[in-house]
């Protein structure tokens, strides 16, 4: 015995064909009403199994008609929601109204087919054909229901909603754990100026004499205490600009000017180590709107890296400029960066091939803080190197905001 159906739909052509599609299929018993009241009333006197409704009906609308069967007349049939759009949200209320199924009404109704063929099949208990057909459908590529859409859909939903969740809380911990460093650093550099303090005063013979020997110990002291307010300082500063605390303090600065203070710091060091530290600027001056002490910064970091990474040659700072922006390079001849270590340059507490021993000192912070700075700035850095030949860093700056 084949089931019963009741399709609720306005549209004569559907009507028409999904009658004559479900026929094909076997479902010869088929009443038709085009619209909610005549089909609830159709439904009490023919006692169908499957009733279809479409969801766009004249009057009550289709899941309001579905709730009156379902919930309202408890009608036994089982009830098919149809649509002519994949929608999620009309799923999830067509389930809640009562419906067992939610399919798309597409041009050969063959999900619809599908649903009133499983459904009849699982009403039916043990048809085989039925069952056939429905375990045909689950194997087949496409999906027949929208309830396996669906279902994929509220996976990812869940998943989405899930990563969400993760992506607030690791940013509030990475927040958290900048505002930690930037405390912590803070705090460490009141007592580091202090012991800072009596180690250079105590050198400086402010208490009396002292041995060369306790001189050389205290220097080694002060070199460290030293090192230890850089390291304090670059953390301090890193942390401060993830957490967004860092405000630019804009003017409008020459460039020319900026690197020249660079160069007349970093002159002594260089010769020392037996580098030729250059400056060239090609016009007089080349001004750029940005916060004066952390371009020198930025500029220092660069000059900084360059001679620690040179040991033979030259360290050239070059000024130049286009139409719209100043553009600082810092080029040596030094040990270069390998090809595969380029793209983690501006990584935190990034250092490649480091060697102990004077000179050598770092946190692999310099560059992740001077990439920051330029990115408040809206400005750029970026780098060529090579590896034995040597290095050259640019950062652009825009000369109008
Ligand atoms: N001019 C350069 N030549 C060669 N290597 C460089 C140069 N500048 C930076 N590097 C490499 O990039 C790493 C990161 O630099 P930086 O962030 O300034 O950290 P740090 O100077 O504290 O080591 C350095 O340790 C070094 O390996
Ligand atoms: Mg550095």
């Amino acid at each position: 015995m084949t089931a019963k159906l009741l399709i609720i739909e306005d549209n004569e052509q559907d009507q028409k064909i999904m009658k004559k599609i479900l026929a094909r299929s076997g479902f010869e018993d088929t009443s038709v009403a085009s619209d909610g009241e005549k089909g609830v009333v159709l439904a009490e006197r023919e006692k169908p199994d499957i009733i279809l409704v479409d969801t766009v009906l004249p009057g009550k609308d289709g899941f309001e008609v579905c709730r009156e069967l379902t919930q309202v007349r408890k009608v036994t049939a089982k009830v098919i929601m149809m649509t002519g759009r994949i929608d999620a949200v009309d799923a999830d209320k067509a389930r809640a109204m009562g419906a067992e199924d939610y399919c798309v009404k597409t041009s050969d109704f063959h999900a619809l087919v599908s649903s009133v063929k499983k459904i009849a099949g699982i009403l039916s208990g043990d048809n085989p054909q039925a069952i056939a057909s429905a375990e045909k459908k689950e194997e087949s590529p496409q999906l027949d229901s929208i309830w396996g859409i669906k279902k994929t859909n509220e996976a990812i939903r869940t998943l989405y909603k899930e990563l969400e969740k993760k992506t607030e809380e690791l940013k509030k911990l990475d927040k958290l754990k900048s505002e930690f460093v930037a405390t912590v650093s803070h705090e460490l550099r009141t007592p580091l100026a202090l012991i800072n303090g009596a180690i250079s005063q105590t050198i400086d013979g402010v208490y009396g004499e002292i041995t060369d020997l306790q001189k050389e110990k205290l220097t080694i002291a002060h070199n460290g205490a030293k090192l230890l307010k850089r390291i304090i300082d670059d953390l301090l500063d890193i942390s401060r600009l993830e957490a967004g605390e860092v405000k630019l303090n804009k003017d409008i600065v020459d460039l020319c000017l900026l690197a020249k203070e660079v160069f007349d710091f970093f002159l002594d060091m260089a010769k020392q180590k037996g580098i030729v530290l250059k400056l060239t600027t090609l016009k007089p001056a080349i001004t750029v709107v940005a916060d004066r002490d952390r371009i020198v910064q930025v500029i220092t970091n660069l000059v900084g890296n360059a001679i620690k990474f040179t040991d033979h040659g030259e360290v050239e700072i070059i000024v130049e400029d286009n139409e719209k922006q100043g553009i600082c390079k810092v080029r040596d001849t030094g040990i270069g960066i390998a090809e595969e270590d380029l793209p983690k340059v501006f990584e935190r507490f990034q250092q490649f091939g480091k060697k102990f021993g004077p000179g050598q000192e770092g946190t692999g912070l310099g560059l992740s803080i001077c990439k920051s700075i330029l990115e408040l700035h809206n400005g750029s850095i970026f780098l060529q190197s090579e590896k034995g030949t040597g290095t050259t860093f640019t950062f652009i700056l825009d000369k109008r905001e």
